[in-house]
């Protein structure tokens, strides 16, 4: 191979393009900095195209400025509040427009609202649900009770993130069964798992699995009454992941945020229908009293002490800037037309998908921009979900087929999620695609077994959400 001067030598015809990129360790030298870019962008665009990932909540489209405005901040540390005291600022404007949303006591002027961004949702979820355990146990160690045994209540439909806080803490999770009788959960059965060791139950405003709300304002008055009945002081977190951006722009007057006595504390993800880019989430606490002093870490800054609450240290500022600018460039109204708009193309889709006339539909509500169906029985048919989902892969449509979770592990969905850049047009362009691919499939002798192949490939636990994020 000669040797080329890499300044002179075009980028296809350089050394480095004519062998694989480093693997397992580091080469002695370095590569020229355009030959890099390209190695790295080449192997991305592997990926697929993140627009047609109907399979995530997550923000896959910002306008020009909000780019603009995440390219020219991405040196800033979120954590340093002292050197971007503008940057943190910014943050506790988020902070206190969010709590609004959420009818927080506290959202009145000049007062600064309890909370933090977080890199997602799941950091969010973590420190609401170590808020309530710390909670719980100072109550408990001040009544002179025993702390060693912790629980807190979830449909069996929760995220991955909630079985890591029960690992990670050492708390007992558990699990109210879903199913066609109970479709999100069920306020009576909650009731009934509760007791004096139950630190909070979560509720769930956008379930992953289903894309439905648990019913937090009958959550919140069988609690009342329980805790009345027993002296408990059992209270909610709301993992309102998807919701959080939600409810307040589609259904204002449902009560599901701080309005209800027990609500404490509500999560969202900033990167799901707060419309930024990957990753910033947000937990809000009803007010001050509620976030456990030992959780409260002050950082000292222009003279005044600010709370630094989060788990992670370091994280960017970026993604915290573009939350702003999204609550500035959108409003309210901004913000209502672009999440009825994502419903409309899920309503849009469902329809289409239901003049096929060989799907089920869980469920006739769709309170989110996601819905799941599945296949009529027919003992005709050849192919499963897993079939059509590999199928429109090749189309280049990322369209997750899984099953449901315990109770229901037999029964076989497929899921999708419309939000900011999925519109009518590239909606139609999926169902022309999706009807080509039923065609296919059911032209096919043997059709192949991607059921098969697709559990071989993912790792088995617990959870029923390894591929669903
Ligand atoms: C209900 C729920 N909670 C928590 C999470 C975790 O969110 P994140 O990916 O922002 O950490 C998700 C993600 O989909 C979710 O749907």
């Amino acid at each position: 191979m000669l040797k080329k001067d890499i300044v002179d030598t075009p980028i296809f015809g350089s050394n480095e393009e004519q062998r694989v990129a480093p693997k397992t360790e580091l080469t002695k030298e370095g590569t020229a900095e355009d030959i890099a870019y390209q190695i790295v962008h080449d192997e991305a665009m592997l990926d697929g195209n993140a627009r047609l990932n109907l399979a995530t909540f997550v923000t896959t489209w910002m306008d020009d400025s909000a780019r603009r405005i995440m390219a020219e901040t991405m040196d800033k540390n979120m954590i340093d509040k002292t050197e971007y005291p503008q940057t943190a600022e910014i943050e506790r404007r988020c902070v206190n427009i969010i709590a609004k949303l959420w009818n927080s006591p506290e959202a009145v002027d000049g007062q600064y609202c309890m909370g933090t961004s977080t890199v997602g949702s799941s950091e969010a979820c973590m420190l609401g649900g170590i808020a309530a355990l710390f909670r719980w146990k100072k109550r408990r160690k001040a009544a002179g009770k025993p702390t060693d045994k912790p629980n807190f209540i979830i449909s069996s439909c929760f995220q991955v993130v909630w079985e890591k806080f029960a690992i990670y803490w050492d708390v007992e999770m558990r699990q109210v069964p879903v199913d066609m009788n109970h479709i999100t959960l069920d306020p009576e059965q909650v009731v009934q798992m509760c007791d004096e060791n139950t630190i909070c139950v979560v509720p769930i405003q956008g379930v992953t699995i289903t894309g439905l709300n648990d019913d937090v304002k009958a959550i919140n008055d069988a609690l009342d009454k329980l805790n009345a009945k027993t002296g408990w002081e059992i209270c909610i977190h709301v993992d309102a992941a998807t919701g959080g951006f939600i409810l307040p722009f589609i259904y204002p007057d449902v009560q599901w945020d701080f309005r209800l006595k027990w609500v404490l504390s509500i999560s969202t993800s900033g990167h799901k229908f707060g419309l930024v880019y990957p990753g910033v989430g947000w937990v809000v606490w009803k007010d001050k009293s509620y976030l456990p002093q030992e959780m409260n870490f002050a950082v000292n800054y222009l003279g005044a002490e600010v709370p630094s609450i989060s788990i992670n240290f370091s994280r960017p500022g970026n993604q915290v800037l573009a939350q702003y600018y999204q609550l500035i460039r959108l409003g309210w109204n901004g913000y209502h037309d672009v999440q009825a708009s994502s419903l409309n193309v899920c309503l849009y889709l469902r329809e289409e998908l239901k003049k096929m006339g060989i799907f089920e539909f869980f469920t006739d509500e769709m309170p989110n921009p996601l819905f799941i169906w599945k296949l009529k029985e027919d003992p005709n048919r050849k192919w499963t979900l897993y079939d059509l989902s590999d199928r429109l892969h090749i189309q280049g449509w990322q369209v997750p087929a899984y099953t449901m979770p315990a109770n229901m592990e037999e029964v076989v969905i497929m899921r999708i999620v419309a939000r900011q850049g999925v519109g009518i047009d590239l909606a139609d362009l999926l169902m022309k695609d999706l009807k080509a691919c039923v065609a296919e499939l059911d032209a096919l002798e043997n059709p192949t077994n991607s059921a098969e192949k697709w559990n071989k490939k993912q790792p088995q636990t617990q959870s029923c959400f390894n591929h669903v994020r």
